[in-house]
């Protein structure tokens, strides 16, 4: 059975914390729900880590669209939330027609907005329609052009900004909150002051859960590694030695053998050459 929304907050009332964790094909949520991840994410940032740019600027809805289906073909058990990328949710008739082809046409659960109080036009809207929706806030990488992508809220003034912009989210009817690369002791008093899940990423362990993003995790990735991240596995240097074997073994005749080829009986093919 598909986790709920339900039960994150429970979780959080009985104080089990949460591990989400970024997912955007098939197989890495095949092997997430494998693992009991209980929330996944199809982040924005796959504009960085799947398809190559240098920002998540450039992700359209498409794509968003795309990988949350790819995602939600094969999976069955986590609470699913989708990303609306930078620019989807500008007005509140964009977001509405954002969450809309999100959920129906990438069939997540719930959709991710960055932004405080600013937003909550947006996010009441949704969750009026019956969309329910994660705030982010600190380090929200769409408007890192305004922010920079250094720690937030270090300062007491972005710190009350910071716990004020996550009341007005609660308020406004989102069911949990990301809360990205913000001093833990700022991220732990956000946590107890909101009744609502806290899932940090780059936020310390104060947080009632953590988000990672799969490459970094895995070590598949390491043209950016960002300093909260830890590398679970080095799965990038497995699937290097595994790749140049193969390119060897090709190039000297070992593969493929009998194992993997198929056979005929040798007087048909003489027939064949008659
Ligand atoms: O896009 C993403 O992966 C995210 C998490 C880092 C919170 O928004
Ligand atoms: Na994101």
């Amino acid at each position: 059975m598909r986790n709920t929304i339900a039960n994150v907050q429970k979780m959080k009332q009985q104080g089990e914390r949460i591990a989400m964790l970024t997912a955007y094909d098939c197989a890495s949520a095949l092997i997430a729900e494998r693992a009991g991840v209980p929330m996944l994410l199809v982040g924005d940032s796959l504009g960085m880590v799947m398809l190559g740019y240098d920002t998540t600027l450039p992700v359209t809805l498409d794509d968003m669209v795309r990988h949350s289906s790819a995602v939600m073909r094969v999976s069955q058990q986590a609470l699913v939330v989708g990303d609306l990328p930078f620019m989807s949710y500008a007005t509140v008739e964009d977001a509405v027609t954002s969450a809309r082809r999100l959920m129906q046409e990438g069939g997540v659960q719930a959709v991710k907005l960055e932004g405080g109080s600013a937003i909550v036009p947006q996010i009441r809207r949704l969750v009026e329609s019956g969309v329910p929706v994660m705030g982010h806030l600190g380090l929200t990488p769409q408007s890192q052009h305004q922010i920079g992508l250094r720690v937030q809220a270090k300062r007491a003034v972005e710190a009350r900004r910071l716990l004020e912009d996550a009341l007005a989210l609660e308020a406004a009817g989102t069911f949990a909150l990301a809360l990205e690369v913000v001093p833990a002791s700022l991220a732990e008093v956000v946590s107890k002051r909101v009744s609502i899940p806290v899932i940090g990423i780059g936020a310390g362990a104060g947080c009632d859960g953590q988000v990672q993003v799969w490459h970094d995790l895995l070590g598949l990735f390491d043209r950016k590694t960002p300093r909260h991240a830890k590398r679970y596995a080095e799965i990038g240097t497995a699937m290097e030695k595994a790749v140049r074997t193969y390119v060897e073994d090709v190039q000297r005749g070992a593969f493929p053998t009998a194992a993997q080829s198929a056979i005929m009986d040798e007087t048909e093919l003489k027939a064949a050459l008659d």
